[in-house]
């Protein structure tokens, strides 16, 4: 079952649950503007998603790039993909159960890894 279908838009909730886990992301994040926040929480979607992650090395590539010039530090995308799967427990309630759980676990892990990759091309 999609999360939108029992919660609605989770986008102003992830960013929230983000910031309070995150120290220094809010501050980089104080001028982007809802619709940018937006459109970067459905790039985010899309890769936990993405069944072959290794299509997405060009495009991890370039993003990581673009986003240390923005001032963001690796651990803030972990800290970033925690935010999601939280938000996706709360509203999910007593449907998330130890499969999904470890589904999500699983998924961050590899789009950690792969981040990981793709940000040591330009390390
Ligand atoms: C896989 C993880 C992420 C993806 C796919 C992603 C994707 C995007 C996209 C598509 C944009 C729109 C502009 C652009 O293409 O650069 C954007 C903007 C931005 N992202 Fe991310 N992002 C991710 C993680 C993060 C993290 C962890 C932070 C830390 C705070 C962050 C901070 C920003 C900021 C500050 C902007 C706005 C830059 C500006 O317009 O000045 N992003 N992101």
């Amino acid at each position: 079952m999609q999360v939108s279908e029992i919660a609605g838009d989770i986008t102003k909730d992830i960013y929230t649950d983000y910031f309070a886990r995150c120290s220094g992301s809010e501050s980089l994040m104080l001028y982007i503007e809802d619709r940018e926040r937006g459109r970067m929480m459905t790039e985010v979607f899309r890769l936990l998603l993405e069944e072959d992650l290794q299509t997405q090395f060009g495009y991890l590539c370039f993003e990581t790039k673009t986003h240390v010039a923005y001032g963001v530090e690796p651990e803030m995308y972990d800290n970033l993909f925690a935010a999601v799967a939280n938000t996706v427990k709360q509203a999910l309630g007593p449907m998330w159960s130890a499969e999904i759980d470890k589904a999500w676990k699983n998924r961050i892990s590899a789009l950690g890894q792969a981040i990981r990759s793709a940000s040591a091309v330009h390390a």
